[in-house]
């Protein structure tokens, strides 16, 4: 199967279909050298406050960020926990206005202007749909207004597919659908969970996806095959947040996930080496 970066679009490369800026923050995030990224996810607090492992977000992040690909988050942690010399691509998460506390997970709206995206020099900006909700028009129609602003200044949208309660969702045909329209609509990568038959998401889909770990598996050899199976049926990489840093070892679950991703380790021989301190 071709890598996830030269998917064809009527036999044109995605890559021809997007302004060099665009471009070159995308490659900034999916490395050229493999075609593949390990993201940082650490913009739960947007919506579930202060949850385990993230309570104090400066803490948790400053060890994994050497190892991240691209961070992503809200710009009130990027602002606050972040040091502003880091050379990690940003990824800001631009939706929210809602919380798990709330009547309806998916009231979700941008909340962060493309001015501030572009002060904060944003590599790209995240949005979340929820495709087969009340709010499925709202998201979808707020998505591609943010890929027009995306694409008037080079900066490439990540479209995640729903997240929390809407998980229930997560058949192989309900993440096609999001991923699908997610594509339709402009989005130039796409964050999801991986079912069963994910070569059938990545094959209808024409722009890179990225998975994301979901709640903390049982065990780090649980977090990377799931990273190795994406991967194989075709996945542009992950964007892991609580299966990192939930882990009893972050740095050293982090470390192993770009082993997998990038390296074409098997998880076994990868998570035999999570105790250990292994250079980048
Ligand atoms: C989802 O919309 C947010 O980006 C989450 O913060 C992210 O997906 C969580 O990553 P993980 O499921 O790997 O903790």
């Amino acid at each position: 199967m071709a890598p996830a970066s030269i998917k064809l679009i009527t036999g044109v490369r995605v890559e021809e279909v997007m302004s060099w800026g665009l471009q070159n923050r995308l490659s900034r995030i999916i490395k050229p050298s493999t075609r593949r990224t390990v993201m940082l996810a650490v913009d739960h607090g947007y919506f579930l406050g202060p949850i385990k492992g993230l309570e104090n977000p400066r803490r948790t992040i400053t060890p994994l960020l050497p190892y991240a690909d691209a961070l992503m988050l809200t710009r009130g942690v990027l602002r606050t926990s972040i040091d502003p010399a880091t050379d990690v691509p940003i990824v800001l998460r631009v939706s929210g206005g809602n919380t798990i506390a709330g009547p309806v997970l998916g009231d979700e709206e941008i909340v962060t202007s493309i001015e501030d995206a572009i002060r904060l020099n944003a590599a790209a900006l995240a949005f979340s749909i929820y495709v087969g909700t009340e709010h499925e028009h709202q998201t979808l129609k707020a998505l591609a207004q943010l890929v027009d602003l995306g694409e008037t200044y080079g900066i490439p949208v990540l479209a995640v597919t729903a997240v929390g309660r809407e998980l229930e969702k997560r058949e192989t045909k309900y993440i096609a659908l999001a991923c699908r329209v997610a594509a339709e609509l402009g989005a130039h990568f796409i964050k999801t969970y991986y079912t069963p038959e994910f070569e059938k998401v990545v094959d209808s889909a024409p722009v890179p996806l990225v998975i994301a770990g979901g709640p903390k598996l049982e065990t780090e050899l649980d977090a990377l095959k799931l990273a190795h199976e994406a991967i194989n049926a075709g996945a542009a990489g992950v964007d892991f947040g609580r299966n990192v840093f939930q882990s009893s070892n972050p740095v050293g679950m982090i470390k192993a996930l770009r082993r997998v991703v990038h390296e074409g380790w098997s998880p076994t021989e990868a998570s035999e080496d999570l105790g250990q301190v292994v250079a980048r």
